[in-house]
């Protein structure tokens, strides 16, 4: 993945968006593979290309190294390194789209989003400020998809995707959906004893996956051997990780004509975090087929 990096810039903390460990730019190059392949295979079909970014963020994201104090060797200044964040990299794709829609909720991260705008002269580009599941349910709600083909890019910090934004997506036979699905967020919820889950925890659960069929597929009392025979365990999640992918994989699956196989990121330790999906609202055989092709190549690579 080419970056545009400058070592030794000083910080903005007002506007400066940190964020990202070693899966970040895994995620970002799966992302612009896709992107550049996309728009090289449909240019010549569609004359309408659209990228929307949900969580758009700046357009690029900085990386600190801290700065370590003098020892028997000589100290090292603090590092800043810019990387492009996807709203710089979708404009950044050759041929490019058509047009192009940031939707973000912070408002100095859409001033930063309009000075990158303003960069890039006789685009279409549009910078909507808010939640991006109203922001997704007003725009293409208003839109005429016909004749359109879209990427959009769900990239959210935990699980603010909710199930009718989803199904909205799906309706539209147009959009191509990369999904960033938060594995540790839905664990972090899915708390082991379900005692110490409130309600609110619960319902962001079921807001994300569109079903509360999730509380009896993760929690059981799980059967144990003793001497003296077999008896319940306290009733509590036995989904780990894998199960709660697979959940949320059967859900999309359940939703989307097509869906791939996702692609796990893990922390700096090996932990899983994320999951990252494709899913494919066209039920075109072609669009299927294209869409797949592309994404399988890149998912395994
Ligand atoms: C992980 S960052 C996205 C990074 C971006 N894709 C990139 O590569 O630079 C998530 C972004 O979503 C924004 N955000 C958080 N909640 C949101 C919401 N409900 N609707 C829209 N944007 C939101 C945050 O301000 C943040 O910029």
């Amino acid at each position: 993945m080419s970056t545009r990096a400058y070592r030794g810039l000083r910080a903005n903390t007002l506007i400066d968006h940190e964020f990202g460990n070693i899966s970040t730019d895994l995620k970002l190059s799966l992302i612009e593979a896709y992107l550049k392949a996309f728009n090289t295979a449909l240019r010549p079909q569609f004359s309408e290309l659209w990228y929307i970014d949900a969580f758009a963020g700046t357009g690029d994201r900085i990386i600190k190294q801290g700065a370590v104090p003098a020892t028997l060797l000589p100290a090292i200044e603090e590092k800043i390194e810019r990387r492009r964040g996807s709203a710089q990299i979708a404009l950044d794709i050759t041929p490019a789209f058509d047009r192009v829609i940031f939707m973000e909720k912070n408002k100095r991260y859409c001033q930063a989003l309009a000075r990158l705008k303003a960069q890039y002269a006789g685009r279409r580009i549009d910078i909507v400020r808010g939640d991006a599941n109203a922001a997704i349910e007003s725009e293409i709600q208003a839109m005429k998809w016909v004749g359109k083909r879209a990427v959009m890019f769900l990239d959210p910090y935990g699980m603010a995707v909710n199930w009718t934004t989803l199904e909205r997506i799906r309706k539209t036979e147009a959009i191509d959906v990369w999904y960033l699905v938060s594995l540790a967020g839905i664990f972090r919820q899915a708390t082991r004893d379900p005692l110490k889950m409130d309600q609110k925890k619960r319902a962001a659960i079921t807001r994300m996956l569109g079903t509360d069929e999730w509380v009896d597929a993760w929690y059981n009392a799980p059967k144990k051997e003793d001497l003296l025979g077999s008896y319940d365990e306290a009733y509590q999640r036995i989904a780990d990780v894998q199960a709660i992918e697979s959940f949320v994989e059967k859900r999309l699956k359940s939703l989307f004509p097509k869906v791939l196989p996702p692609k796990r990121l893990k922390n700096a330790n090996g932990v899983p975090m994320f999951s990252l999906f494709l899913a494919i609202s066209n039920p075109a055989p072609k669009a299927i087929g294209l869409a797949t092709k592309i994404g399988n190549s890149i998912l395994k690579a």
